[in-house]
């Protein structure tokens, strides 16, 4: 069995029902094998990528639901080297919260060069879009965020929008 030679933590952040889980799915499916349930209810899932020649396991978490009491632990943050900032391009509220997780995971991340990507989903409901790709881009450069759209159930983006934060953490 051949070994990894780093393992990246990603953790996925946002509202409920921006679509973290699905988008989360996509990336993952196929390729990848579920590894593990952990005992206190959070899930990650892990995908083996060649970065720049090495074998770059990315284990990206999930919050399992924890958001409901918008209280994600600061264990969750635990050793992440990347962030995945969801937000529905749908929801004009899902993206001003944005604010709210950035500053979140700005107080509880222990690793103050967590690279921060920020993401609209749902790309693909062009006919109710709320938040223009202009406004998201200028908040995200204002925040020091690298940023994309993508949908997850097009599957649109969304493969580009993990490599390139993978990349940056590399
Ligand atoms: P919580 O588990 O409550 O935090 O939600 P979540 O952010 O994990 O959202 P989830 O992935 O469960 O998706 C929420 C809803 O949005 C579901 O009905 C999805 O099918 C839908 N959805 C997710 N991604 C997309 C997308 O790219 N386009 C469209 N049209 N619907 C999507």
């Amino acid at each position: 069995m051949e070994e990894e030679d780093y393992v990246f933590k990603v953790v996925v952040i946002g509202d409920s029902a921006v679509g973290k889980t699905q988008l989360l799915g996509r990336f993952t499916k196929d390729e990848f094998y579920l590894d593990s349930k952990s005992t206190i209810g959070i899930e990650f899932q892990t995908r083996t990528l060649l970065i720049g020649g090495k074998r770059v396991k990315a284990q990206i978490w999930d919050t399992a639901g924890q958001e409901r009491y918008r209280a994600v632990t600061s264990a969750y943050y635990r050793g992440a080297l990347g962030a995945m900032l969801v937000y529905d391009v749908t929801s004009r509220r899902s993206f001003l919260a944005a604010a709210r997780w950035l500053a979140d995971l700005r107080a509880r991340a222990d690793n103050s060069s967590i690279v921060v990507m920020l993401l609209g989903n749902k790309a693909d409901l062009t006919n109710s879009r709320a938040v223009d790709s202009d406004e998201a881009a200028a908040f995200a450069e204002d925040q020091g965020l690298f940023f994309s759209e993508a949908s997850a159930l097009s599957g649109d983006n969304v493969e580009e929008a993990f490599l390139g934060l993978l990349k940056e953490i590399y």
